[in-house]
């Protein structure tokens, strides 16, 4: 057999450094990645639940991979991710996509290899899911995708059961790693030519490591890597954000002074509905709070427009919660009904056409601040870490600053990796355009 795989992700950060564990796992069983999935021996297609356009383009590229398994019986298709760990999805596959080799969940990737084994040697369909994650799995390899920047599971799991989301189901309880092993695997990554890594968990305020180490702890260890230039971290609740995380932000210097901290509506009512356990006052407390502390942060949110029984009025609480905050970007969402959540089977669901309407008018406010925000940049001197180039084979490089706003130049490929210092020049709603100094 050919040894050549290609993996697809759909969703969050999680996933993507899930692929690169498997890529990690694959490359150390002597398979080589390929670029286009139709010439892969393996294809791998890693989901995620979170809307309802991810699971259909999930179904929409099954159905493309039909044909290639006919033409060539030995191409293994693989399936995993969160649509995994939910028992209709297996259905449906098992009914109408038969095509599909290999089923695994979020729980048991590290069992992606012996699966694949299986599956050769017996020349049978593997389906291995995990209910729960049981101990936490250490010491599996990863492919990154960036030489310089690095993610980094803290924890995993969520324990909020927010009324419209699916990861509690598909991810399991909350688990947090070991300090010790946490930052072990970031003094490997600095050694590996690692300068920034973001600490992934899906709320990091949460984070309990072994010997009563906090959040806020941690990241003051990690602040005392020899090596390490910078610390992000996705994505923390504000319901539990803490006074000693803010005061990270003052001490630790290699804390990038950006935050990501979703809102989700802005109406005190809707907020209750949803299990967010704070009120619009309190988040707002919070802002103030952290900008008092911090006053260069950035920051960003997550919004869902049309949650079951919004009314305009809930709404317009929103656009004002926006307005008070004036974030840097913010990520939007029409809601999406979730089977299982409990929001599922709330009656007053919002008529499509209103959630578009709402969404269009949120969409304008957060871009238009957003362009007023990076327009204040131009003049200045940032930092920004090298990524690479903006497309492939492109003279323009991306990075991004310390506040994670995207500067795009031109520069060459040496400069991949290290800090520059780029004089801004133009903004844009979702970037800044600068020269090298
Ligand atoms: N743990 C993270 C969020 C993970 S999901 C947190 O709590 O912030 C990422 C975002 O998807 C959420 O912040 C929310 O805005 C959005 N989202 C989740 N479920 C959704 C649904 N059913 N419909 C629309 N958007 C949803
Ligand atoms: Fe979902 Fe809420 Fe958990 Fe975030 S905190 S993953 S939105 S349940
Ligand atoms: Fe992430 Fe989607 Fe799963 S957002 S945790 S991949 S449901």
């Amino acid at each position: 057999m050919e040894k050549t795989f290609h993996i697809t992700t759909f969703g969050c950060q999680m996933n993507e450094h899930d692929s690169e564990i498997m890529a990690g796992m694959l490359l150390e069983k002597g398979f080589v990645p390929v670029k286009e999935r139709k010439d892969a021996a393996v294809a791998i297609i890693n989901t995620c639940s979170v809307r309802e356009n991810a699971d259909k383009r999930f179904f929409g590229t099954l159905g493309q991979l039909k044909r290639r398994k006919m033409e060539n019986p030995d191409f293994l298709v693989c399936v995993c991710g969160c649509m995994m760990q939910q028992q209709h999805v297996i259905d449906t596959i098992k009914a109408k996509y038969p095509w599909v080799d290999i089923i695994f969940g979020t729980h048991n990737i590290h069992r992606f290899p012996e699966l694949i084994d299986n599956a050769l040697s017996e020349k049978k369909k593997q389906t291995e899911i995990w209910p729960d994650g049981g101990e936490i799995v250490e010491g599996l390899p990863s492919k990154r995708l960036h030489q310089s920047k690095a993610l980094v599971n803290i924890m995993f799991g969520c324990n909020n059961f927010c009324t419209y989301c699916i990861v509690p189901y598909t991810r399991g309880r909350e688990r947090s790693r070991k300090p010790q092993e946490i930052l072990s695997e970031v003094r490997t990554l600095v050694d590996d030519g690692v300068r920034e890594i973001m600490l992934l968990g899906q709320n990091v305020n949460s984070y309990r490591g072994e010997g009563g180490i906090d959040f806020a702890d941690l990241l003051y260890l990690l602040n005392d890597v020899d090596g390490l230039e910078r610390i992000r971290f996705m994505t923390s609740h504000p319901k539990d954000l803490s006074d000693r995380l803010i005061q990270a932000f003052v001490d630790c210097e290699k804390l990038c002074r950006n935050i990501h901290l979703p809102v989700q509506s802005g109406s005190t009512e809707i907020l209750k509905k949803m299990n967010r356990r704070y009120t619009k006052e309190a988040y707002l407390n919070l802002v103030e709070k952290l900008r008092k502390a911090v006053p260069s942060i950035t920051m960003s949110t997550d919004i869902i427009v049309g949650f079951p029984g919004e009314t305009e009025e809930d709404f317009s609480e929103t656009l004002d919660l926006v307005r008070k905050v004036r974030y840097d970007s913010a990520f939007t969402f029409l809601y999406s009904v979730r089977k299982g959540t409990p929001a599922e089977k709330y009656e007053d669901q919002i008529p499509e056409a209103v959630k578009h309407e709402r969404f269009n008018r949120l969409v304008d406010l957060v871009n238009s601040i957003s362009m007023e925000k990076n327009a204040k940049y131009v003049g200045t001197v940032q930092k920004v870490l090298v990524e690479g180039p903006a497309k492939t084979g492109s003279s323009i490089f991306s990075g991004r600053t310390d506040g994670f706003k995207l500067v795009n130049f031109r520069g060459n490929a040496d400069m991949v990796g290290t800090m520059a210092d780029i004089r801004i020049t133009g903004s844009n709603t979702f970037s800044l355009e600068g020269e090298v100094l």
